[in-house]
């Protein structure tokens, strides 16, 4: 439950090792955010991230093991958590891989599980977290979806095609919950320097997981059902999506 001063105390994050989760954790730790559970394929990676919250000033982190790419396993993955915390404010859905487009060209199959990680796990995930937070009434789903969804781009467009589908997903459930307490917000960032874009040039207005932390922190203070980051994208994209095809192939084939 939020505390007398509107902040968050308690958060689950799904994909608990993301940089761009730990950053925003980071940053509502500031905020008096005091239960943290990180959820993740690999709980022994997420000790170091535990040490820091707990340093930060987080008193209670927990892990828990969640495989993204094992969608009948969410349900009960997600009851046992609210079993222990039956108040969570805020849930971040943060897994995703981003994968090799030439890799995919070659391996379907390799493609196809990406697309389980990206789309098919957040739906499961996403719809077991939307039951808790519709019965406690109140709550957040915040999910990172990206601007690779506003337009599929040759170069990534696996993974482009599963940010759309899972964009329109957020948005779904968002209207589906309306009136219920419960809200799902949409986190659209643009290029971000983490791990995901490791040793890759930087793309147009590329910035950074400590920027985007204090945007989304921001649309949760004020309750948005969609944060872009940073926040010029929305405009920048009204536009890009509009383009003619070959202007877009041309201008997309640039970066
Ligand atoms: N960085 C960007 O430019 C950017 C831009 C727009 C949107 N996004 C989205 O933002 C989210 C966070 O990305 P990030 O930049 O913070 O990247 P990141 O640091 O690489 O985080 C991705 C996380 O997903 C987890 N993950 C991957 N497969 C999983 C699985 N099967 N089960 C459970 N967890 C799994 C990874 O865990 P492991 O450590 O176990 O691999 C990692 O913790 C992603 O959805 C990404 O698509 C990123």
């Amino acid at each position: 439950m939020r505390d007398a001063l509107g902040a968050l105390e308690s958060v689950l994050v799904l994909g608990g090792g993301s940089d761009l989760a730990v950053a925003t954790v980071r940053e509502l730790a500031k905020e008096r955010t005091r239960t943290v559970i990180l959820a993740g394929r690999d709980t022994a990676k997420l000790e170091p991230v535990a040490d820091e919250l707990r340093s930060a000033g987080v008193t209670t982190v927990e892990l828990v093991a969640f495989d993204a790419s094992k969608p009948e396993t969410h349900q009960a993955v997600i009851d046992s958590v609210w079993a222990d915390h039956p108040d969570l404010d805020l849930v971040l859905l943060a897994f995703g891989v981003l994968g090799d487009q030439d890799a995919f060209d070659q391996d379907p199959a390799a493609a196809a599980e990406a697309a389980i990680v990206n789309y098919a796990g957040a739906v499961s995930s996403g719809l077991a977290v939307a039951q808790h937070l519709k019965a406690q009434g109140h709550g957040t789903l915040a999910i990172f979806t990206s601007v690779a969804g506003e337009r599929p781009r040759a170069e990534n467009f696996v993974y482009g095609s599963t940010k759309a589908g899972l964009d329109a997903f957020t948005q779904g459930l968002a209207d589906r919950l309306h009136g219920t307490g419960a809200n799902v917000m949409a986190i659209r960032p643009g290029f971000v320097r983490t791990t995901m874009t490791e040793g890759m040039p930087d793309g147009p207005m590329a910035t950074t997981a400590e920027a985007v932390a204090r945007d989304v922190v921001t649309g949760l203070r004020r309750g948005a059902h969609t944060v872009w980051s940073p926040a010029k994208l929305q405009y920048v994209f009204a536009v890009l999506k509009v383009l003619p095809r070959p202007v877009w192939r041309k201008i997309a084939a640039q970066r």
